[in-house]
């Protein structure tokens, strides 16, 4: 079966075809078609964390999409109320799919280990595979191509970096992490990237303004991710030179546009002035997550339709 827990579960050639997918859909959606690719169809989402964008821009494009989505909160019990295995097998009689947002990404993995039903990682602490489909989204409108384009990641080695290291590795982007000593990307998952992409362009630094200058995109993501709260003092410490601000960014290329997965700590990763500055792609960005996961579901669910209408 199908699933989508990391970008790792699916090859450069399939990516590229989910980009092509959510760009033909964006684009009818902006001409005024909302072809029911996926009528009847039914995805549920089962989030053991807070969400506006991963949670709205699936349902909302599930909608779209003329199918039916599901919100799943804490009360179903999932990991409380009954066996793992009884409840993902008996959700899968109901559903088509599932997208979970989970505290570890062990959970996603056990969800996906009984074939019940595709399952897409909605966020773990791992990686965020839907929001670096988006950014990808989001640079290729910018530029008019993702080819040969570098990304420049200012802070932690997170979950967010994490996947998009890995996405520029499948694009043959270069991928810059600027980040302080004891933040860098997990060791494990660079090895994994490193033996499917051989020729990946990854590099960490702990010096922000040399990285930034030959970037075309430059993207930041909070200090404290969700979890994390009891680290927020010390992480506050460690990052305090790592901010995106208007000094850092006049050491970008001009043409440099910035990104954010959001949401964000106003003042602390970025200012207000970055944020909402001329360079700011951020709030594009977040609405291409619904693009980008219409495409994710039609390749998922759909995919005759992709045969017949994407080129
Ligand atoms: N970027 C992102 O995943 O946002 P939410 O936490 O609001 O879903
Ligand atoms: N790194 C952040 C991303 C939120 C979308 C977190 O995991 O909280």
């Amino acid at each position: 079966m199908q699933h989508f827990l990391s970008l790792f579960d699916i090859t450069p050639d399939e990516l590229k075809r989910v980009l092509q997918t959510a760009t033909v859909v964006k684009s009818k959606l902006i001409a005024g078609e909302r072809p029911s690719i996926l009528q009847n169809k039914v995805l549920a989402l089962l989030f053991e964390k807070p969400s506006l964008r991963t949670r709205v821009s699936f349902e909302t494009g599930m909608a779209q999409l003329g199918g039916a989505s599901l919100f799943l909160g804490q009360d179903v019990g999932w990991g409380k109320r009954e066996a793992p295995s009884d409840f993902t097998q008996v959700l899968g009689q109901f559903v088509d799919a599932v997208v979970c947002r989970a505290k570890q990404h062990s959970h996603v993995e056990q969800l996906a280990s009984f074939d019940a039903m595709p399952v897409i990682n909605g966020l773990t602490d791992l990686c965020h595979p839907c929001q670096a489909i988006a950014d990808v989204l989001t640079i290729q409108e910018a530029f008019g191509s993702y080819a040969g384009k570098h990304l420049v990641f200012v802070g932690d080695g997170n979950n967010v970096a994490q996947s998009l290291a890995l996405i520029c590795a499948m694009l043959e982007m270069k991928f810059t992490l600027a980040c302080p000593p004891g933040y860098e990307m997990d060791a494990d998952w660079l090895s994994r990237i490193a033996a499917v992409s051989p020729r990946a362009d990854i590099n960490t630094t702990q010096d922000p303004v040399a990285a930034v200058k030959s970037a075309d995109a430059i993207y930041t993501d909070v200090w404290t991710s969700m979890g994390q709260e009891a680290e927020s003092i010390i992480r506050r410490e460690a990052f305090a030179d790592y901010q995106l601000n208007k000094t850092l960014l006049a050491a970008a290329p001009a043409s440099a546009r910035v990104l954010h997965c959001l949401p964000a700590v106003r003042g602390e990763e970025i200012t207000d002035e970055v944020i909402d500055g001329k360079q700011s792609d951020i709030i594009r960005q977040a609405g291409n997550r619904m693009h980008a996961q219409k495409g994710l579901l039609v390749w998922l669910l759909g995919r005759d339709w992709i045969c017949k209408n994407v080129s």
